[in-house]
């Protein structure tokens, strides 16, 4: 009989052998998942054997995650912000990066005490629910294109107790119907940032399972940027203020956008690898 250190150690093998980035916490994570506990949980159970069923559950897993499906898809969920999201292949895995975008906005808002939020393209819903959940009296209105999307945001926004305060609309930021809401204080975007010719060159992880409209615009990776720039007017109240995430290459580009169409006081903040992240402009 396998027990789980057996397991883990065989497996750890295996994804290594086949080329898995930390191959360790992947096998602990996967096996984690099936004997629903924690990671941490395991190391107290070493000498568990696993029974029949689960070294079949494991296999299959560790099978599908060979062919680099992503962990999270694989295991339906990740953590973003210390809250716990599901995903599927519907919806982008949320990234760490993005959590400095949330907490570049709830820094400014914290002491405010309503705010009227726009989240555009919010995917997994992963934004929209920390901010609903951070800045308990925050309103906020999270569209996005792709209705699949919508349907495990709303699970998220459920599961995390903010539906309330939450509006997910299905709309389509690129076309000229405009926003029936607006008089928000703030836009906040991670839009699909990745330029055409920089997708051609990602990892198959990427391109063979998350969501294409989520990651490039099939151009510079600009277009987005360019709508929600010259849209902001008609959305963001005065003294409004718009949060972008941006893309690594992106920083000058984004800046001469925002300041051509008004923008002020634009402030960009970096991530810890000291790479330009989140930018900030003011509608005065
Ligand atoms: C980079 S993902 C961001 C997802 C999530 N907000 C996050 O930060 O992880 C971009 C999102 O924009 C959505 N999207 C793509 N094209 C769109 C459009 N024309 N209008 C509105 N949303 C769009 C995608 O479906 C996707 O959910």
């Amino acid at each position: 009989m396998l027990t789980v250190l057996d397991s883990i150690n065989l497996s750890t093998e295996y994804l290594k052998k086949k080329g898995i980035d930390s191959p360790r916490i992947n096998a602990e994570l996967l096996l984690a998942h099936i004997l629903k506990c924690k990671r941490l949980q395991l190391y107290l159970s070493y000498d568990r054997p696993l029974k029949e069923n689960e070294v079949i559950l494991y296999r299959e897993l560790l099978k599908r995650r060979c062919n680099f499906e992503p962990l999270q898809y694989i295991t339906g969920s990740v953590e973003f912000y210390g809250l716990e999201f599901r995903v599927t292949p519907a919806v982008l895995i949320p990234r760490p990066e993005t959590e400095l975008l949330v907490e570049t906005v709830i820094n400014e808002y914290r002491e405010k005490k309503f705010v009227k939020i726009l989240d555009i393209g919010t995917g997994s819903g992963n934004i929209s629910v920390t901010l609903a959940k951070l800045l308990p009296e925050a309103l906020i209105v999270a569209i996005d294109i792709s209705e699949d999307a919508l349907i495990i945001a709303r699970e998220n926004a459920e599961h995390n107790n903010t539906s309330d305060r939450i509006q997910f609309l299905k709309h389509d930021i690129l076309a000229n119907t405009p926003l029936a809401d607006n008089n928000f204080d703030v836009i906040v975007s991670n839009p699909p940032y990745v330029t055409i010719n920089d997708y051609a060159n990602l990892d198959n992880e990427l391109k063979n399972y998350e969501p294409t409209i989520a990651l490039t615009d099939q151009a510079d990776g600009l277009s987005f940027y360019r709508a929600i720039t010259s849209k902001a007017v008609n959305y963001l109240k005065n003294n409004g203020k718009l949060f972008f995430e941006i893309g690594h290459c992106h920083s000058l580009q984004v800046e001469e956008l925002l300041s051509s169409n008004n923008f002020k006081n634009i402030r960009i903040i970096k991530d810890y690898q000291n790479i330009d992240r989140v930018m900030i402009g003011e509608m005065l």
